[in-house]
């Protein structure tokens, strides 16, 4: 299986004979960072103790999923009676939209991998698992707070009724088997490019299933998408509040960092996804939530601009000259993504082919895609 992309998204998908992505070795750059490199890191701790970590919501002021969800220490009747009530709400749902839902509960409950995935960044790792350094204190409550975002999405899909839990829950066991393979090379100058991409990617995503879950009446499923998507964008001002910093102290390096996790392509953390039968699951996945509007191609563009104006990209100045090329191909890239975007909606009209896709998570019901 070959899919051309941009970003996440499939635009032209090739089908060859191969076996899911998840099972090939691949050999991967490590460690590219010049180790003298890690004494910006050192240096910056002050100043993430000062910035990053204010950033942080206290646990006593944090919703927990709890907040959200049927109360278990009720009688059985009045618990039933709230279950039933969720199951009202969701039976206005469609099956597509629980696809795109379980799709982004593995994105957060795959979190194992994540954590580990940070803490592979040289300079800024949590050696121990209860480091002191504010860098790791950051990863840690970062790590606690995402906690919750998959534990409240997996048990209100438990709760709904709508999707086949064994199935989902095999996809995770998969998943977190696999790992993510985002290609940043234990460099956090990439690390943090890709976690300012990947948290805004996600503050947009749950924001929309917000809208949509309200759209049809489902004003819970809406708080809670919605109260996920806060933390999201809290998670986003931060990390490209770190990036911000570096492009100050370290300008031609950041930006050289920016512009290889572009050409990179940044691909959403779950891209690893399997459930035992679609070895294109993942795109399945992709082709429902950009249906949906939950994640499209312009979505990716959008993210990329605003990231190259939160970061004043434009008029960055005291560049070497590879920097200063980067950023005229970062600068530049947008406007290309949006039309390569156009060609293969052009493309995919002319063929007038959608297809049908069965989903293990709906009980093997079929989509149109
Ligand atoms: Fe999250
Ligand atoms: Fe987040």
């Amino acid at each position: 299986m070959k899919t051309l992309t941009v970003g996440s998204l499939p635009l032209i998908a090739v089908a060859t004979a191969r076996p899911p992505r998840a099972f090939l070795k691949t050999e991967r750059k490590t460690h590219s960072m010049p180790p003298e490199k890690v004494e910006v890191f050192t240096a910056m701790e002050s100043w993430v103790s000062q910035r990053i970590l204010p950033l942080r919501k206290p646990v006593e002021q944090s919703w927990q999923p709890q907040t959200f969800l049927p109360d278990s220490s009720l009688t059985v009747d009045e618990f039933n009676d709230q279950v039933r009530e969720l199951r009202d709400r969701a039976a206005e749902l469609p099956d597509e939209y629980f696809v795109v839902l379980v799709g982004d509960m593995l994105s957060e409950d795959a979190l194992p991998a994540y954590q580990s995935f940070i803490n592979t960044f040289d300079g800024v790792r949590d050696e121990t698992g209860c480091s002191p350094t504010p860098w790791a204190q950051w990863t840690r409550s970062w790590t606690a707070e995402e906690n919750r975002h998959g534990d409240l999405l997996k048990t209100y899909l438990y709760l709904s009724g709508r999707v086949d839990m064994r199935m989902v829950e095999k996809t995770l066991q998969y998943l977190i088997g696999a790992g993510v393979d985002v290609q940043t090379e234990n460099n956090p100058y990439l690390g943090f490019v890709y976690t300012s991409f990947q948290e805004r990617a996600a503050f947009i995503s749950h924001g929309n299933t917000a809208r949509l879950a309200k759209e049809s009446g489902d004003l819970v499923l809406a708080r809670i998408c919605g109260s996920i998507a806060a933390d999201e964008k809290r998670h986003e001002n931060a990390y490209t509040r770190i990036i911000e910093k570096l492009l100050e102290v370290d300008p031609s390096e950041t930006m050289l960092a920016i512009a290889d996790m572009m050409h990179k392509n940044i691909t959403l953390p779950a891209h690893l996804m399997y459930d035992g039968c679609d070895p294109k699951l993942f795109t399945h996945f992709s082709m429902a939530a950009s249906k949906l509007g939950v994640y499209t191609a312009n979505d990716y563009a959008d993210i990329l601009e605003f990231l190259v104006g939160r970061w004043r990209l434009e008029k960055l100045e005291g560049l070497n000259s590879e920097a200063r090329r980067a950023q005229d191909f970062v600068c530049g890239l947008a406007p290309r993504i949006r039309r390569l975007q156009e060609i293969a909606d052009e493309r995919a009209k002319k063929m007038k082919k959608s297809r049908g896709v069965k989903f293990s998570w709906i009980f093997n019901k079929e989509l149109v895609l």
